[in-house]
């Protein structure tokens, strides 16, 4: 092929990429306008993991105390979560005193957080993290603690009065979806009029969805992310029903997520009991393609290297935060494989393949290269590299070409795409 004619592809290449980019690029909808989580919030949540243990006399390593806290933001930064993103430091549910203050005001359980949120929040503040709460739109939190119908701007000058960061609002304790909806409204107005910046992740389409469908783009103006199925467990069966869940409700899901909102899958239980190494390289992977928010819930003072090195893994990180902000999708399912793809930014594409089948051992599945990314992905040709499990440098592949790959049963092989057009248009400059 001579210069001219490979150049004028390329053109044409290129033209069509950023026609099909324009069409389905836009976002849809506006974000919630607080300038936060334009790329998906990156921290450590405590639930999947310590749950609401208030047992401090038995179980003082892991109860949820003051003291928990102040050992993971000591960690966060020491062990290099900071520097890989993760910088919210999150309280769920189970902080609080029984009952509230005088005042009417939240206050933490004197026992267990002898020094008040405030004194946490100057601390954790003080190591570059950030610090997140639990509060519950109803008249109790799940785990039965003071609900904040009725208190919700107290609730939010509390805690913006404490520097808080991240609100996790739930949704139990709710009579109606009109209660449900008034409230994830109200406290986001409520967020908004105290002038503090604090993300705020919502539960509202997980409880919405027994009785109507979600409407997203409403909920977009008002959170940051939202939880939109179960809680996860630390198990391959709850990763994969999140799975499940969300491929087969992706129409109404993806278009919803982007700069300022996203779609919350839960937490990364990489690291705990019940993944395998090829589950946890799953979760890390889907999660990723999926642009969810990564809260970790484990306990990084007893983390193997494998589960560290997965979770801080860079290249995967980016993935997960690209600028584009777009979710990635499902493309196709057959024979226990999943293919699933994501656009990035510069005209790069993230795909993920998932072996579903837990029996056997590794099996091969073949991806002709002109079905990647809406036949785009790699029209002339890409440069192709292997993030997960292990990074390869696969090489150059043309259109009409073909990638064979390996898969563990319940694992992922990650892959990024570069577009040649890209490449080259980069070095003739
Ligand atoms: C509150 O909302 C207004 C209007 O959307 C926005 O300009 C402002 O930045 C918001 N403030 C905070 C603290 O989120
Ligand atoms: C809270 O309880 C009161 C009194 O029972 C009830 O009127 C109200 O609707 C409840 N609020 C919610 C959000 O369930
Ligand atoms: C969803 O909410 C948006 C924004 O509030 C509104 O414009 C739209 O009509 C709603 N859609 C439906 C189907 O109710």
């Amino acid at each position: 092929m001579n210069l001219m004619s490979r150049v004028t592809r390329l053109g044409c290449a290129l033209a069509f990429c950023c026609l099909a980019l324009v069409l389905w690029g836009v976002p849809g909808t506006r974000a919630l306008n607080n300038g936060l989580a334009m790329t998906p919030t990156m921290g450590w949540l405590h639930w999947e993991r310590f749950m609401c243990n208030v047992n401090c006399q038995e179980e003082p390593d892991s109860c949820i105390s003051e003291k928990l806290f102040l050992q993971m933001a000591d960690l966060m930064v020491s062990d290099g979560w900071k520097d890989a993103g993760y910088q919210y430091l999150c309280i769920d549910d189970c902080w609080m005193a029984p009952q509230r203050d005088s005042k009417g005001r939240l206050q933490a359980d004197s026992n267990r957080f002898p020094n008040g949120i405030r004194h946490l929040a100057d601390f954790v503040h003080s190591k570059g993290l950030k610090l997140g709460i639990y509060a519950d739109a109803g008249n109790k939190t799940c785990a039965g603690y003071p609900g904040s119908y009725g208190y919700y701007d107290i609730d939010a000058k509390t805690f913006a009065d404490w520097g808080v960061d991240l609100l996790k609002f739930d949704g139990c304790y709710c009579d109606s979806v009109k209660h449900l909806a008034d409230g994830y409204k109200q406290m986001s107005l409520a967020l908004n009029r105290t002038g503090r910046s604090i993300v705020y992740s919502c539960e509202w389409p997980l409880y919405a969805w027994p009785f109507v469908k979600p409407n997203y783009t409403e909920i977009r103006q008002y959170c940051n992310h939202w939880r939109n199925s179960a809680d996860i467990y630390d198990s391959w069966q709850s990763v994969r029903s999140i799975l499940d869940w969300t491929s087969s409700n992706q129409e109404s899901v993806v278009p919803a997520a982007g700069p300022g909102g996203w779609n919350d899958p839960d937490m990364l239980v990489i690291g705990n009991f019940g993944l395998s190494q090829d589950q946890q390289v799953t979760q890390m992977a889907l999660w990723a393609i999926m642009a969810a928010p990564l809260f970790m819930s484990n306990d990084l003072r007893h983390i193997s290297p494998e589960a560290k090195g997965l979770l801080q893994n860079k290249d995967v990180i980016a993935i997960n935060q690209d600028p584009l902000g777009k979710q990635g999708y499902r493309l196709r399912k057959n024979d226990n494989f999943e293919v699933w793809e994501r656009p990035l930014s510069n005209l790069a594409w993230a795909v993920a393949v998932v072996n579903l089948q837990d029996i056997g051992g590794p099996r091969s599945y073949t991806i002709p290269i002109a079905s990647l990314g809406k036949g785009l992905a790699c029209n002339p040709a890409c440069l192709i590299t292997q993030l997960l499990p292990v990074k390869t440098k696969l090489g150059f592949y043309e259109w009409t070409k073909s990638l064979k790959t390996q898969i563990n049963p319940t694992g992922t092989v990650l892959l990024r795409l570069e577009s040649a057009s890209k490449i080259a248009s980069k070095s003739s400059l």
